[in-house]
């Protein structure tokens, strides 16, 4: 998306903290022609990039699983959607909250289409343990430990689920089950794009 001459095709891509959603969107940017845009690695690189302003703002939301301004992560999104010069993106991990939600709507919603919300549905159980298990095989994330896991869990069932039921109720989402292994939750991804 150079410009935004044409609308922009957007996926929201909602699940748990470890319910798959980067390692499908990778497999599906690597089939369909979208860029795939992980949330959280945009804030984790402009936390961790020098001189940046929201440096210790954004690593201490991540070390408390608490969710980030709208501000600041719709403005990442936006200027990596204008620089992939792409028109087609799944936005992992974003909306994340109402206050997400609500400022997507305000600066994004009239510059693109929205085409559908894919859901990662994974028990707790094993969201945890992929997220132990990533940390253990060296994510080197600040947050992939058990005491920053149960904050994660918590903000995403008070704030992000009712984001995910919203959805639901306006039709707009495709639920996955997240729980076999990785081919056969790409099988069903598959299937509906
Ligand atoms: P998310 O982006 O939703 O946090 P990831 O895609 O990073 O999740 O996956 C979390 C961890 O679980 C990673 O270590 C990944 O390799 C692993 N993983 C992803 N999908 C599966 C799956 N279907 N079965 C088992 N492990 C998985
Ligand atoms: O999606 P991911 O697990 O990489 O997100 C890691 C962290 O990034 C979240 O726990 C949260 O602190 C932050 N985040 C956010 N707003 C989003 C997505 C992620 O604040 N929309
Ligand atoms: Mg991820």
């Amino acid at each position: 998306m150079s410009s935004f001459a044409t609308k922009a095709k957007v996926v929201f891509v909602l699940g748990g903290p470890g319910a798959g959603k980067g390692t499908q969107c990778s497999r599906i940017a690597d089939r369909f022609r979208f860029t795939h845009l992980s949330t959280g690695d945009l804030l984790r690189e402009e936390g961790s990039r020098e001189g940046s302003q929201y440096g210790t703002m954004i690593e201490e939301h991540m070390r408390n699983g608490k969710i980030v301004p709208v501000e600041v992560t719709c403005s990442l999104l936006e200027k990596a959607m204008k620089s992939s010069g792409n028109s087609m993106f799944l936005i992992d991990g974003f909306p994340r909250n109402q206050d997400n939600l609500d400022g997507w709507n305000r600066r994004m919603s009239p510059k693109v289409d929205m085409q559908f919300v894919l859901f990662f549905d994974c028990t707790e159980e094993v969201c945890v343990k992929r997220c132990l298990k990533r940390g253990l095989n060296g994510s080197g994330r600040i947050d992939d430990n058990l005491e920053t896991l149960k904050k994660r869990i918590q903000t995403y069932n008070k704030h992000s689920l009712p984001i995910i039921q919203y959805f639901q109720g306006t039709g707009q989402m495709k639920t996955i089950d997240a729980g076999p292994d990785a081919d056969q939750v790409f099988a069903q991804v598959e299937s509906t794009f």
